[in-house]
């Protein structure tokens, strides 16, 4: 398909570890595509074979069985790579160099020269918010730091995708929220999104589509909104001005309630009796202090099919 940007079939890695050359089966039989555009999640727990797909797929490993390929052409393939960002699960940058050098130096690879290639630089770099430690040697940086300036590197070319392997590693809330604004705007720009993580709620606000990987198996891909069971799971009525007679006929409405200070929350699953519940309760004259209903999660799914 044309605006099939990555597409995955039955991959399989086997490592040998060891001196008796024991097998480890890292991915086994993994099948995704990622559409032009996409800001598609790869996310499992650890160990569940993440960084070693996303090395097959930029052509650092060879699969043991089945296929990859970048743009409809099969991996490992230098002409594809030209068109990809990759930011590596530990950024491995050498420690004498600048976040400038680096950067500059990953640019010079993908062919940018002189002076495109300089403000290209610091445009990068003032975007994922390292231009004032620029000139700093990466060996006096922190790791949040080191972080930000792989992910220079890998916006340096202005790429039509980019392969960020656990991008929010290492940095705190703001770098957070400021690595997930960049990953908003390079949708906006053009560009399709492949990224694997731990964070599950980063891939709900972000993502389209997401892939969840146990034991290098896929156990859930799709669409988020059609994967998540988005009816009501429970809601939680807070009410006030509860006597004791009052609570204890609480269970012939067939809810479960408990006691906090003055205060009682009612917890009523599912949706079906709620309005109900509620009139119930609003005739008894109780005061309604608040009313939170909870859907399914991503974390809830991940759960439910990645751990569960
Ligand atoms: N070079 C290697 N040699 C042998 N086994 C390896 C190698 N690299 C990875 N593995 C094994 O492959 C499995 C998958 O590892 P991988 O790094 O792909 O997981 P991951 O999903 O990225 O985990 P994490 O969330 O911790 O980064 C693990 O059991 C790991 O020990
Ligand atoms: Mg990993």
């Amino acid at each position: 398909m044309a605006d099939t940007v990555i597409s995955i079939r039955r991959l399989k890695k086997d490592y040998r570890q060891g001196f008796f050359m024991r097998r480890v089966t890292a991915v086994h039989d993994v099948s995704f595509d990622v559409q032009r555009g996409d800001i598609f999640g790869f996310v499992g727990p650890n160990g569940a074979g993440k960084t070693t797909t996303l090395k097959v797929l930029m052509g650092l490993v060879r699969p043991s069985q089945g296929t990859a390929s970048l743009f409809g052409i099969q991996v490992p393939s230098a002409r594809a790579l030209q068109r990809v960002g990759f930011l590596p699960e530990n950024p491995y940058i050498y420690p004498y160099l600048t976040p400038t050098e680096f950067v500059e130096m990953c640019g010079s690879l993908s062919g940018l020269r002189g002076k495109t290639l300089r403000s290209r630089t610091r445009v990068v770099l003032d975007k994922v918010g390292i231009l004032y430690a620029a000139d700093r040697q990466a060996r006096k940086l922190s790791k949040g730091m080191l972080q930000r300036t792989g992910l220079a590197a890998a916006l340096v070319s202005d790429p039509e995708l980019l392969v960020l392997d656990e991008p929010m590693s290492g940095l705190d809330p703001v770098g957070r929220k400021e690595v997930r604004d960049i990953i908003v705007e390079e949708r906006r720009a053009g560009r399709t999104i492949l990224f694997s993580t731990h964070i599950l709620s980063d891939v709900e606000t972000l993502c389209d589509r997401v892939t969840i990987l146990r034991k290098g198996e896929v156990v859930v891909t799709g669409n988020l909104d059609q994967l998540l069971r988005r009816e009501i799971k429970l809601t939680d009525i807070c009410l006030a001005g509860m006597g004791d007679e009052q609570f204890a006929h609480l269970t012939e409405l067939g809810v479960s309630a408990e006691r906090q200070g003055s205060h009682v929350i009612v917890h009523v699953e599912g949706s079906g009796k709620l309005q109900e519940i509620l009139a119930n309760l609003l005739a008894q004259g109780l005061q309604v202090l608040e009313v939170s209903s909870r859907q399914e999660t991503l974390e809830d799914l991940f759960v439910r099919e990645a751990i569960g």
